[in-house]
């Protein structure tokens, strides 16, 4: 009797798991990180500081010599924005999508994600608030890097 218990709870618990699955990641339910990070105004900021940053690194600035940078911004800032939970709809292409062909490695993701920390430290946002975002942005971390 305890046995057969024991295996329905394990299955109780394996269903909750699989059905909570999509809505575990670690996406916000409201917009408090939206409003830490100082709202479009701020976000915008973190993305111009972003792209400056960017411009001064010989490594990571060597993947944006094509790119259309405005369009890059505009995105950028869409992810940011609907991450955080704020209004905001992504309208740009996969993650997979854009960067499959770049080659992109491990040491230039990391590279990558101390440029946006330099851009947030220089936009004055706390530390607690900068780890909440790239905590959003680290499932990413396997879609970007070539594989
Ligand atoms: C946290 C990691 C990253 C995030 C969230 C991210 C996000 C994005 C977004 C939203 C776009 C615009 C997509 C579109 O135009 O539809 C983009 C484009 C781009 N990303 Fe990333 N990215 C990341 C890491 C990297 C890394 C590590 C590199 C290179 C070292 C890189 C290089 C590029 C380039 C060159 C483009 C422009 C592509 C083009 O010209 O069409 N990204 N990225």
């Amino acid at each position: 009797m305890v046995i057969p218990m024991l295996r329905f709870l394990k299955l109780c618990s394996l269903l909750v798991l699989l059905a909570c699955l999509p809505a575990c990641q670690t996406q916000p339910t409201d917009d408090a990180l939206y409003h830490e990070l100082g709202g479009m105004e701020g976000i915008t900021r973190i993305t111009d500081n972003f792209i400056y940053e960017i411009g001064f690194d010989k490594n990571i600035v060597r993947h944006f010599e094509e790119t259309d940078l405005d369009r890059f911004r505009e995105k950028f800032i869409e992810q940011v924005c609907e991450l955080s939970g704020g209004p905001c709809r992504y309208s740009g292409d996969s993650m997979v999508d854009v960067h499959t062909n770049m080659n992109i490695t491990e040491a230039e993701f990391n590279q990558t994600v101390d440029l946006l920390i330099a851009a947030m430290n220089r936009s004055g946002i706390a530390h607690p608030t900068q780890n909440k975002l790239l905590a959003l942005l680290a499932p990413t971390r396997p879609d970007i890097i070539y594989q």
